[in-house]
């Protein structure tokens, strides 16, 4: 791993604290509505917001998304948000691992995490492009032993690499690839995206060869078309970035098309969540679990680890809010709760061939063959 590859995590983070990293396009969340239920039948204190997720008990369904790892400055924010994580009882995921399994002395930027952390479910993170270039179960295992991993994250960022000049722009074949690793990997594979969203044909493709975790991570959100667009000294890049910087499945689309192409799927759903109705409506349109970058990094950054713990805390409590204004007493039960979708949601359900009906049929199965299975 080159010096300049290592330099570049610093710029990221540096860009995405102190620069708007953010489209303005959005997740499309604010076209969702749950309706509200003037007439709970609970009391707010029986609410439950735990989940189990990759086999754990966890407080929220709520995630630390992968971030970071691989200088040797970034093992004290690994280390905080571990801890951060550990203390409030959610999953976190570390940045692509790639600099390690290059270089070990840079092991412990990532396994700080898992000490930190014991409890907890930790994701390991490894680029597609680097299994196109080469890497193996034997690379993998590395990245989930480093971390001992309940999961290993592949990220899937072609419009962040095609806007890097040193981006890694080959994804061909990856789909065979991955399904010889999700037979001989011990722990699940979740395919991810980065911030531009992932298809419900495209999660198929996967779900077929045998991958059942998704993280749609949707536009709306931290956006590396910006990002490389802001970094390059090119004006070529620097143009075109600001033309593609709405290009994406905006997070609310992606979960839908994901639940409605894979029912069985695990969805994670990031990409522009930051309130708490983001989180209900990301829930009830039938994700699993969210995740949230972005705003996490810059506030540990700008303000410390306490803003960090106070603005998780924040979302948990205006999900239980949501949660007692539908009637939910679990958050798998928003999954069966009346929606409206309106606005350019529908446009693009329509485009996408979804029938509404059946997508909210669905999405209410999966929570009774939860609660059967
Ligand atoms: C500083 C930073 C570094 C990131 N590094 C990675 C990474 O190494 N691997 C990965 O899969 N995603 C990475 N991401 C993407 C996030 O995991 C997430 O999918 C995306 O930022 C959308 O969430 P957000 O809008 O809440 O930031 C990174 C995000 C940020 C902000």
């Amino acid at each position: 791993m080159s010096n300049l590859t290592r330099r570049r995590k610093l710029e990221h983070i540096d860009i995405v604290v102190k620069e708007n990293v953010e489209p303005t396009a959005t997740t499309l969340l604010e076209s969702i509505v749950l309706c509200h239920n003037a007439s709970p039948d609970l009391d707010f204190n029986e609410i439950d917001t735990s989940i189990e997720f990759l086999g754990k008990r966890i407080n929220a369904p709520i995630m630390i998304e992968a971030m970071t790892g691989g200088h040797p400055d970034t093992a004290t924010i690994n280390k905080a948000l571990a801890e951060i994580a550990e203390e409030i009882g959610i999953p976190i995921g570390v940045g692509s691992q790639r600099a390690a399994i290059e270089d070990k002395s840079l092991e412990y930027t990532f396994s700080i995490v898992r000490e930190k952390a014991q409890s907890i479910p930790v994701i390991a993170n490894i680029g597609g492009a680097q299994i196109v270039k080469g890497y193996t179960a034997k690379e993998l295992l590395k990245a989930i032993s480093m971390v001992k991993a309940d999961a290993i994250a592949i990220h899937l960022n072609p419009a962040q690499e095609v806007f890097q000049p040193e981006g890694d722009k080959n994804f061909s074949k990856l789909v065979d690839l991955v399904s010889v690793l999700v037979d001989e990997l011990p722990v699940p594979v979740i395919i991810k995206e980065t911030g531009n969203g992932l298809l419900g044909r495209v999660a198929r493709m996967y779900a077929e060869i045998g991958v059942e975790y998704f993280d749609v991570s949707g536009l709306g959100g931290t956006n590396w078309v910006i990002i490389e667009g802001i970094r390059s000294s090119n004006p070529v890049i620097k143009d075109l970035s600001k033309e593609f910087s709405t290009w994406g499945i905006p997070t609310a689309i992606a979960i839908i098309d994901v639940l409605y192409q894979v029912p069985s799927a695990t969805i994670i759903a990031s990409g522009g969540i930051r309130t708490s109705l983001d989180v209900s409506k990301a829930i009830a349109l039938g994700a699993n679990i969210v995740g949230i970058a972005g705003p996490i990094i810059k506030l540990l950054l700008t303000k410390g680890k306490d803003e960090v713990k106070k603005y998780i805390n924040k979302l948990v409590t205006g999900l239980k809010i949501s949660m007692f204004l539908t009637s939910s007493k679990k958050p798998y039960d928003l999954w069966c709760k009346q929606l409206v979708i309106s606005n350019n949601v529908e446009e693009w359900l329509k485009s996408l061939d979804i029938d509404v009906r059946e997508y909210m049929e669905l999405r209410c199965l999966r929570r009774k063959q939860l609660i059967s299975g």
